[in-house]
């Protein structure tokens, strides 16, 4: 019988990225996906450390993972559990000590060792592996070929950042910014296209500070890349995902007038809207040089909408930093955003400063501040009904006949159809709308 694997994924697109190239290399090792963790011979979480909560879901997880691996023993079968990601290149072996019955683990840059890991613990040579090396080599480099799951794909292209804002374990959990050659990202382009994908969505936790080398060995930005990905055959759409706004320069900028296919939607995250706390947080922009950004990437597609992230609470925040917050959010109008409370995060900067503001203030913050998100968000999401929109669509609705795909601007649309729509791209008309999706009806193929 073939063994099964089951990964949860935590955190970001990175670590979807991460956990789909997983499930390739398992499935290239003869592994198939179990539909439920209990069906499963290899449990694998990938992992996020950016914040308290994420982290410490992870263990009551793998307490759940423990009762699971028991009572499939009492059935005779044996489970290996792994834990992969940030949360293992943070806690290193201590996780070994917080659940001692984890098979192995190993961080975010060393998971092409996925293979040989699993070979040494299946002939018993070793047991409580774990691997957080920052090595020499990119994994990149020892993956299978990438391939389409559907007509959305992430591709890597950029990993780690330089930045250290004071709040942000990142550049510990994924090491020093590193970009992949132009021509790996064009070859897995390309084959994500051939085997099926329409829309690419580049990723780098700094991903606009790109710099890989192309043929000659020559450094290009982000860029050069968008123009050489807008060159390929069959490519519909084009992302780019997580931005840093100080690194925003004027090419990027005409990129957004010049690709057509490059979509009208950029999440360029500001975290506050005071300049005292930006330069606590050690940010390398103002918030009148982040308005300036945007002003010049709207001129540049005045179809373009934003989305950021936002932390409330950090470190010496006052109301009155935190009404700038409003009053920027106020003055772009993000049609979407994420926005957390500051969580104290170990070895970071900001995890020791002075002025640590109280779990009920945040609260408040975040409940004023996400407010003003929603209501910012379902406004646009009205003023969507009657228009159409080309929309990819992705997945399954929980209703008969019911597909969700999504619009240029990442909205949820939910119409009926037929499940060849799958993968594809079609004009949908939109009938109505709420804050977090909009109700459509295909009206032809895109
Ligand atoms: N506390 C709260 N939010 C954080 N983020 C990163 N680190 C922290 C932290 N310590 C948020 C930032 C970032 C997003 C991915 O997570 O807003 O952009
Ligand atoms: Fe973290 Fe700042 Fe780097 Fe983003 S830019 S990954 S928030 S250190």
């Amino acid at each position: 019988m073939e063994e099964k694997y089951f990964i949860k994924t935590y955190g970001c697109q990175m670590n979807v990225y991460d956990s789909q190239r997983m499930a390739m290399m398992l499935e290239d090792m003869g592994y198939q996906k179990a539909d439920k963790q209990s069906d499963a011979d290899l449990v694998l979480f990938n992992t996020c450390h950016i914040r308290e909560k994420a982290a410490e879901k992870l263990f009551s997880d793998l307490g759940r993972a423990l009762i699971i691996k028991n009572e499939r023993l009492e059935k005779g079968f044996s489970t290996i559990i792994g834990v992969a990601g940030c949360v293992v290149q943070a806690e290193d072996t201590e996780i070994l000590k917080r659940a001692p019955f984890v098979d192995f683990a190993f961080g975010p840059l060393t998971y092409h060792r996925l293979p040989q890991i699993l070979n040494d613990i299946k002939a018993k040579k070793t047991a409580g592996i774990v691997d957080t090396d920052f090595p020499a080599e990119s994994k990149f480099d020892f993956l299978p070929e990438n391939k389409a799951l559907g007509g959305c794909s992430f591709l890597a292209i950029q990993e780690g950042c330089n930045n250290f804002c004071t709040y942000c374990v990142v550049p510990y959990t994924r090491g020093v910014e590193y970009s992949r050659p132009v021509a790996d990202v064009i070859a897995e382009a390309k084959r994500l296209i051939e085997t099926g994908t329409l829309e690419i969505n580049l990723l780098g936790q700094n991903v606009n500070s790109y710099h890989g080398e192309d043929e000659k060995g020559v450094e290009r930005n982000l860029a050069y890349l968008l123009n050489k990905m807008a060159e390929l055959d069959g490519l519909k759409r084009l992302r780019y995902t997580t931005s840093y706004p100080a690194d925003v320069n004027d090419e990027l900028i005409a990129c957004h007038k010049n690709i057509d296919i490059l979509m009208p939607y950029l999440h360029l995250p500001v975290q506050s809207g005071s300049n005292k706390i930006l330069k606590a947080m050690n940010r390398r922009h103002t918030r009148e040089t982040y308005i300036e950004v945007v002003q010049k990437l709207k001129d540049a597609n005045p179809k373009l909408e934003m989305s950021s992230d936002f932390i409330v609470g950090f470190p010496c925040e006052t109301d009155a930093d935190f009404e700038q917050t409003l009053d920027l959010v106020d003055k772009i109008g993000y049609i979407q955003a994420f926005s957390f409370k500051y969580s104290k995060r170990p070895g970071t900067p900001a995890a020791t400063m002075d002025g640590q503001v109280p779990e009920k203030v945040k609260k408040e913050r975040l409940d004023v501040l996400q407010t003003k998100l929603f209501a910012l968000q379902d406004a646009f999401n009205q003023k969507c009904v009657g228009k159409t929109f080309d929309v990819l669509f992705e997945n399954l609705g929980r209703h008969k006949g019911q597909f969700i795909g999504r619009t240029p601007y990442m909205q949820n649309v939910h119409a009926l159809g037929s499940s060849d729509m799958l993968g594809k791209i079609k004009q949908v008309k939109i009938l109505s709308a709420t804050t977090n999706s909009l109700e459509g009806e295909v009206i032809k193929n895109g």
